[in-house]
């Protein structure tokens, strides 16, 4: 469960990108904190997860107040930081600097969306994952679960989506958007979905001002959150067009396979029609998922969306991995499954990327 996740000083030395020797100095100036936790049989040395968001608060706030370093190669990880601290600041503010470089003191787009009109291209399983992961790196984020099988509900570990209300109350109902809102770890809030959703077309579709009403809702709570990040539908619903409305990016995940790479072209031109619309300038990016350097065909798909859809690409890329179908069985972040593995860092360098 996120919520409960723990990590030892060299699991948070790899999230952190800094050398595991370097870690005590961080402790010793009190800017990480540590304590001993029995597992199993051993009493081991761990930073629980609000400690971590706590760190990287503090980086994110460092890095707004600092001036950019001057000579950013004394600025390095590990024993280039340590170097730094010979020459002008101690270990600790040296490391902290290094960190500053891949975590955006404010995210450069605030409200984003996963979306395909394809399905199972693997919206749900990212959203969740960059949603936990930007918690963990010390966001406040909201995650809004706009589809009625409620998948990004059931990947933060939400079972009784059901019970709870969810944005068909908010925009047909008329019930205030904060108390849609639920909390699901430190930092880390959701409104639900539940088959209630799936019938929301309708009644939308008949209200005024239909594509307004969720980005009126959202704006009301937006002051208090970083990031406001949605998984959606696979369809061109109006729900979905609601969100594109509502978004500063939108995040289009392409399986590396030909039906998925067939559909980009609809994809890209509805995004297109709808921007025309409602006279909105999105980020696009597109997200290639799934990837498998062993597959010809994985490549071929990769090198097509590259060429045909180059300016909008991300550099990151999703690897097929099984330890992300693990961690949607386990209802966590991937880290949480295997800190080594190339989930976790593909994971975490598409939220960097997705923070810039
Ligand atoms: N990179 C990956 N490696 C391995 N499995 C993945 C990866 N990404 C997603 N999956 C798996 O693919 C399946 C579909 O993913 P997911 O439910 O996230 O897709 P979706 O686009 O949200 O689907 P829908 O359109 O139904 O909402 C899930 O079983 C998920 O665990
Ligand atoms: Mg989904």
């Amino acid at each position: 469960m996120f919520k409960e996740m723990v990590f030892t000083p060299n699991e948070f030395a790899l999230l952190a990108k800094l050398d595991k020797n370097f870690i005590p100095a961080l402790e010793g100036e009190g800017k990480i904190k540590t304590h001993r936790k029995r597992i199993g049989n051993v009493d081991r040395k761990i930073i629980s997860l609000e400690e971590v968001q706590n760190f990287f608060k503090m980086i994110r706030e460092f890095d707004s107040n600092q001036e950019p370093a001057k000579d950013a190669s004394e600025m390095g990880v590990g024993a280039e930081a340590a170097g730094a601290a010979v020459t002008s600041e101690s270990v600790a503010t040296g490391m902290m600097r290094s960190v500053t470089k891949f975590i955006a003191a404010n995210p450069s787009h605030k409200v984003q969306m996963f979306y395909n009109v394809k399905g199972g291209t693997g919206k749900s399983t990212l959203t969740a994952q960059f949603v936990m992961m930007a918690s963990l790196l010390g966001y406040k984020v909201l995650a809004l679960d706009l589809d009625g099988q409620g998948h990004l509900s059931v990947n933060l570990d939400i079972m009784d989506a059901h019970e709870r209300p969810t944005i068909y109350d908010v925009l047909i109902n008329d019930l205030p958007i904060d108390q849609a809102i639920m909390n699901v770890a430190p930092g880390l809030d959701l409104i639900p979905a539940n088959l209630q959703l799936c019938n929301i077309e309708i009644p939308l579709n008949n209200k005024t001002r239909r594509e307004y009403r969720l980005s009126e809702s959202i704006a009301k709570i937006a002051d208090q959150y970083d990031l406001i990040i949605a998984d959606t539908n696979p369809a061109a619903s109006i729900l979905n067009g609601s969100m594109l409305v509502a978004s500063d990016r939108v995040n289009v995940i392409c399986a590396t396979n030909p039906l998925s790479f067939h559909g980009m072209s609809l994809v890209m031109a509805t995004i297109d029609e709808m921007q025309k619309e409602f006279r909105k300038n999105l980020n696009v990016k597109i997200i290639p998922n799934m990837y498998d350097n062993r597959e010809v065909i994985s490549q071929e798909v990769l090198g097509e969306l590259r060429s045909q859809f180059d300016e909008f690409c991300a550099s990151s890329v999703v690897n097929r991995s099984a330890d992300l179908n693990e961690a949607t069985k386990r209802r966590t972040l991937v880290w949480d499954v295997n800190t080594k593995g190339t989930a976790a860092n593909d994971i975490a360098d598409l939220t960097h990327e997705l923070l810039r």
